[in-house]
């Protein structure tokens, strides 16, 4: 009873000596950059950014499990462009996404550079077993040392595997797979399984072409082709190709897509991605096609590829929204750049060409709130102003079967981020040139976007304009015409006027403006 009379008395001391220290202003360090995560200036709210530090290409985007995993270029110690790791992220609906700590490190054969990811289902590398398939990732190595001392073979190929779904990862103990015969730019390969062969095939690129390879078990590689060295855009160097067979819906025709980047040599300056579409055999990828088609055709959406594995058969591709031009200027300080909204890819032939159209998934509704819905039938040269607290994290959304008109979102700084359908010229402008912050470097808002508006049907048209504080995804037509950009306003945009610039009315409607919910 003594005892437990004085343990009462030292804990009545104790705590009193506690609030003592407080009320002598002793406080617990509180680190504002933990409080604050995904909260900070221009940070998006519903796209993926690495929790801090510098981000570029997603790498080894595979479905295994219930699991979709997002793997990225990362540099853990900067926000600049530096050794190369792979960052890892898992999502489960391609809405919400959960960070995961690093996947691959540098190791002795050099800096881990981008690449796919594949469920080796069969165990055909005997990494795994057939009751546990492994995930292998197949990645470049860039050795610096050799870049440095002026070799030309620098850049080979390694595969690493994981048996727990992407948890851990083992480089394997023979790499590199493909070793590099004097080629400077060897890099990004593509892997996936092809049924008819029963091969798998790998899809790399060489300078600024394409090489095809196949393989029994991901480990021996043999070189089968080329591609593109005569057409397509060859402004820069070709990375991150892809390359996937899709059905025309209207007709169930298969063709194969190749997808290309190109940096530089986008038609708006810097960093694009063109694309092809042709056959593949299971050793030759051949097209018609001579002149470049481009994917997207704003300035920020780059290095993007697709997912293996996903069980609806969707083709999932997501992009870097960025351009290697300022990547590594942009605003931001505690991370940089972000990736696009996941899309899907489907193909269709419009007026006798293969147009391959990408359009956000289904999976975005569920964050959509919406608030404000109305029409517009503005006469010619009239104005109309629709304020909402926050564009820069919303949707816009309308029909219309205009085509010659503006759209300005604009903020009490006076900036301004403006569309414009060009009827005269059959094309659509994206000036973002006093958006915001834009003196951070010269190509960021040098000049105006365009993209030629050819094809389009001549009814009525959807326009869907995504905006997350620092970015900005246009999808005409559900996907037919696509444009991503980057902008740094100081205040969200809260105001948007709409000008009919033809010399009939101009009908706007369906317009739906709704808020977009963090995943974070
Ligand atoms: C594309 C790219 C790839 C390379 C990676 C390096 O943005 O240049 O070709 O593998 O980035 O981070």
């Amino acid at each position: 009873m003594k005892n437990k009379l004085l343990i009462g008395l030292c804990l009545i001391c104790w705590l009193h000596s506690c609030r003592d220290k407080k009320s002598e202003n002793i406080e617990i360090p509180v680190d504002r950059t933990l409080v604050e995560t995904y909260k900070e200036k221009y940070r998006p709210q519903y796209h993926f950014t690495p929790e801090k530090m510098w981000m570029n290409d997603p790498n080894g985007l595979v479905y295994h499990q219930g699991i979709y995993h997002l793997f990225y270029q990362y540099y853990p110690d900067d926000i600049v462009w530096g050794p190369m790791h792979w960052g890892h992220a898992i999502s489960k609906d391609m809405v919400h996404w959960e960070q995961k700590p690093i996947a691959l490190y540098p190791d002795e054969h050099g800096l881990i550079f981008s690449g796919s990811a594949v469920v080796d289902l069969n165990n055909t590398s005997g990494l795994g077993s057939k009751e546990n398939p492994p995930l292998v990732a197949i990645y470049t190595y860039h050795d610096m040392k050799g870049e440095k001392e002026g070799a030309l073979d620098f850049q080979t190929q390694g595969i690493a595997y994981s048996l727990d779904n992407g948890e851990s990862w083992v480089k394997y103990d023979k790499n590199p797979v493909i070793l590099n015969e004097g080629i400077k730019d060897f890099r990004d390969p593509k892997v996936f399984w092809h049924e008819e062969t029963e091969h798998w095939i790998l899809v790399l690129v060489a300078g600024d072409y394409a090489q095809i390879y196949n393989s029994k078990n991901l480990k021996e590689w043999t070189l089968l082709s080329d591609f593109g060295k005569e057409v397509g855009a060859h402004g820069g160097v070709w990375e991150c190709p892809d390359l996937f067979p899709l059905k025309i819906a209207e007709t169930g025709e298969e063709k194969w897509v190749m997808i290309i980047s190109i940096n530089p040599g986008a038609p708006n300056g810097g960093s694009g991605t063109q694309y092809f579409i042709g056959d593949f055999d299971g050793t030759n990828f051949t097209s018609d096609q001579k002149a470049p088609k481009w994917l997207d055709w704003g300035t920020d959406n780059y290095a993007g590829v697709t997912y293996n594995n996903v069980p609806s058969g969707e083709r999932i591709f997501i992009g870097w929204m960025s351009n290697w031009d300022y990547a590594r200027n942009t605003p931001t300080e505690k991370w940089r750049s972000a990736m696009t909204l996941p899309r899907n890819l489907s193909l269709s032939k419009i007026n006798g060409e293969y147009t391959l159209i990408n359009y956000p998934l289904e999976g975005l509704a569920s964050l959509k709130q919406s608030r404000i819905k109305k029409e517009l039938n503005l006469a010619p040269q009239e104005k109309e102003v629709i304020n909402f607290d926050n564009y820069n994290q919303a949707e816009v959304r309308f029909q219309t079967s205009g085509r010659y008109f503006d759209l300005t979102f604009s903020n009490a700084s006076e900036e301004q981020l403006v569309f414009l359908f060009d009827q005269e010229n059959e094309e659509f402008i994206l000036d973002r040139t006093s958006s915001g912050q834009t003196s951070f470097k010269e190509t960021f808002g040098d000049k105006l976007h365009k993209m030629p508006l050819e094809n389009l049907p001549s009814g009525n048209i959807e326009v869907r304009i995504l905006m997350d504080w620092s970015s900005v995804e246009i999808f005409i037509n559900k996907g037919q015409k696509v444009m991503t950009s980057q902008i740094f306003p100081k205040d969200p945009y809260n105001v948007l006027t709409f000008t009919n610039l033809g010399a009939e009315g101009l009908s706007i409607m369906d317009i739906e403006i709704s808020k977009i919910e963090a995943i974070w």
